[in-house]
Formats: structure tokens, sequence, C-alpha cells
């Protein structure tokens, strides 16, 4: 029997996240897969997730989920991991045959497979949804065993990612602020469990304490089990490469900072308002 990721190898790869933060899933799925076919849907009208409750954020999700599935999506990456925290179970669910894969176990995996030893001790920076809800905890015991968890929410670095505010001094003392948490903590690795995180991957690296730290990129990490899943199920597309673009508001200013991120031109941004009712 042909599987489904097989039968629909030339359809596009679902992502998504609350705003521009899955760019940088996107960047890293087009890095490794560049011939596939993106089609990103960004919630910028209801930015930041981090904040809200899991009830709201999977209420969210799952429309998003639908929209996805109604663009014939062939594969979705949850490139939130407020998202994948909340409503990872749901959203695999309403996808059905479709492959889900979450930024959190994709993560999770990338600390397990980077050589951290016996009980390391990691660190999670993310949402304060993400870091309620322990689920980097539960995923890091899953691969690793022993592990010690220390986990900081850091819910300012999304606004300032969303404003664009990448270098500015502003983001570099927020950012200071929150890796102090750390200071006692020799950390084998440190996760960035947000995706809107990479985006100041450089601060982060100039103020971690302990220098040794690995940085483990979640959105790098769900790039790769994308791919290692595509190529596993022989669902890889040959001749794709188109990038499309959707948002649920400001598609301008979306537009703006996503080509100053990618390095590249968006040709197609639409803006879709009313999730259940889109053409
Ligand atoms: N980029 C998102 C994440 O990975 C969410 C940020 C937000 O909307 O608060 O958690």
């Amino acid at each position: 029997m042909i599987k489904y990721i097989q039968h629909n190898r030339h359809r596009p790869i679902g992502i998504f996240d609350s705003g521009i933060g899955g760019l940088t899933v996107a960047k890293a799925v087009k890095a490794v897969l560049p011939n596939e076919d993106i089609l990103y849907f960004g919630d910028t009208a209801r930015v930041p997730y981090g904040v809200k409750s899991e009830e709201t954020v999977r209420a969210y999700a799952l429309e998003i989920t639908k929209f996805l599935m109604d663009k014939g999506v062939k594969m979705i990456l949850i490139a939130c991991n407020t998202v994948s925290a909340s409503a990872k179970e749901d959203i695999i669910h309403r996808a059905g045959t479709i492959p889900v894969i979450d930024v959190i176990s994709a993560g999770a995996q990338a600390a397990s497979e980077s050589g951290l030893g016996v009980t390391p001790t990691v660190g999670v920076i993310g949402t304060i949804a993400t870091v309620q809800s322990k689920a980097y905890e539960e995923a890091l015991i899953q691969q690793l065993g022993s592990v010690n968890v220390i986990q900081q929410a850091c819910p300012l670095l999304v606004p300032l990612a969303e404003e664009g505010w990448i270098e500015h001094e502003v983001a570099r003392l927020t950012v200071k602020e929150y890796v102090h948490a750390f200071n006692d903590y020799q950390l084998d690795a440190l996760i960035l469990g947000c995706t809107h995180y990479p985006l100041f991957t450089n601060l982060i690296a100039d103020v971690l304490p302990f220098k040794q730290t690995q940085i483990i990129d979640s959105a790098k990490s769900i790039a790769t089990s994308a791919k290692q899943y595509l190529e596993r199920q022989g669902g890889c597309n040959t001749k794709g490469s188109s990038f499309n673009c959707f948002v649920s508001d400001r598609p301008k200013r979306f537009q703006e900072l996503a080509e100053r991120f990618l390095g590249q031109q968006i040709t197609k941004i639409e803006v879709v308002r009313d999730l259940d009712n889109h053409t």
C-alpha cells in the first residue's frame, strides 16, 4: 500500500506559529529541504500565545490545523512550542493521516543526540505557557532518562521579536536579565524552547554564564526531524521551492520582518481573517 505521504509528496509542507517565530523553522526547513513547497501560517492577529490559557491556544491551533488541511498540505510542522505544549495530541487527532511533527519532541530528541553525558543539566527558556506545562521536562526525561531541567520563562522576548527589535539594546538587557537565572548552574545545554528565540541566539550566547553550554535551537531540530521523516517515508518533493505565507493580520509588517529575517523577497502573502470561511 502506498503511504499517504508518498502519494502526496508534491504537496506543500504546512508550518504554523503565532507570528514570525515559526519563520526560524521555515528557514531551517528551506535549508535542509530546498525542493519542498512551504505554506506558512502566522497568527499575527492573536500573537502572543504564550500568555494565554491552554484552552484558548488549543482552540486557535485546531482552527489553523483545519485551515492547513483544507489547503492540502502533506505534513504539518507545529513551529510553536506553546502550541506543542498545549495541543499536540489534539492536532495529531484532527490531522488524521497527515503526519504532524512538533517542535518540543524534536528539541528533546536533538538534546538526546548531542552527547550530553550522564544526568546532564539542561536549561529551557520558553513562554510562560510552555514553562508551566512542563512539556519539555517530560520530553527530556523520556529521551534522556536522568536529567536536571531548569526552566525560565522569558515573556518579553516574543513582543520584542514581533517588533523587530532583535539587536536592540532593550533586547540585550532583557536577554541578560532572563539568562541570569542560570548563573548558579553549569548548564550542559540550553534549549531555545520558543521559535522566536533563535532570533536572539547571538545575544543569548554572549550572556550565558558558562561558555561550554551547547545551545539547542528547536527550530533547526524540527527541520531535521521533518527531513528524516520524509526521507524514511519516501515523501520528499523533488520539484518544489515555493514559499506562500498566510497571516491573520498586518501583512505588510509581517512581510517586512520576514524578508529581513529570511533574506529573500516574499511574493505571496495573503490575509485570512476568518479561518473557518476562507477559499
Ligand atoms: N513562537 C512561539 C513558541 O514557540 C510562541 C510565542 C507566543 O506567541 O507567545 O512558543
